[in-house]
C-alpha cells in the first residue's frame, strides 16, 4: 500500500508515546491535509459506549451509544461506514447540519476494537477508494502504536 504524505505526517505523530496529543495532532493533520472536511476525529470504545476523543470540527455528539448512528453501526459491524449521501442514511446522527458524507474506520487491536476515526464532510460522496485506503492505513499505524506505547482507554 502506498504511504501517502499524510499517512508519514501521522506515523509521525504516533512516535509520541502520549495517546491524546498524538491522536489531537493526527485529527490536525488529516483536518486540514485533505480539502473539503468539517469534522475529524476520534470516538473510543469506553464504558459500553463511544466517547468523543480529539477532533477537529464543531462539538460533536458523545456520548453515542453502539445503537445508535453510523459511528453505532461501524461499532457492531466492526467495519468501515463510507457513506456517500448522511441525508440517506435514517439513524445518522448530525453533529453538524453542513455534513453530506462520512467515513467511519474501526481501529482494531489484538481482535478488540478501541476507537474509530470518523470524518465528516459537507460535500457528498467526498470519500473515494484512495481515501478510504489511506485511513484504513492510519486506523492500522494508530492500531500498532497501541500496543507498542501500552495505551488504555481507562
Ligand atoms: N455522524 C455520526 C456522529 C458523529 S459526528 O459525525 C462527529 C453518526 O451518525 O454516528
Amino acid at each position: 500500500m502506498k504511504n501517502t504524505v499524510i499517512n508519514q505526517q501521522i506515523q509521525g505523530f504516533l512516535s509520541d508515546p502520549d495517546m491524546i496529543a498524538s491522536l489531537a495532532n493526527i485529527s490536525s493533520v488529516i483536518y486540514y491535509g485533505y480539502s473539503d472536511l468539517n469534522w475529524a476525529g476520534f470516538y473510543f470504545v469506553k464504558g459500553g459506549q463511544l466517547i468523543v476523543g480529539p477532533f477537529q470540527g464543531k462539538p460533536a455528539c458523545t456520548p453515542i451509544p453502539f445503537t445508535k448512528g453510523v459511528c453505532g453501526r461501524c461499532y457492531r459491524e466492526k467495519a468501515v461506514q463510507r457513506i456517500d449521501d448522511v441525508l440517506a442514511v435514517k439513524d445518522h446522527i448530525a453533529c453538524d447540519s453542513a455534513s453530506r458524507s462520512e467515513l467511519c474506520v474501526p481501529v482494531i487491536v489484538n481482535g478488540e476494537m478501541v476507537m474509530e476515526i470518523d470524518l465528516d464532510s459537507p460535500v457528498a460522496s467526498r470519500f473515494d477508494d484512495d481515501f478510504e485506503k489511506e485511513m484504513l492505513k492510519a486506523a492500522d499505524d494508530i492500531a500498532s502504536a497501541y500496543l507498542q506505547h501500552n495505551w488504555h482507554m481507562d
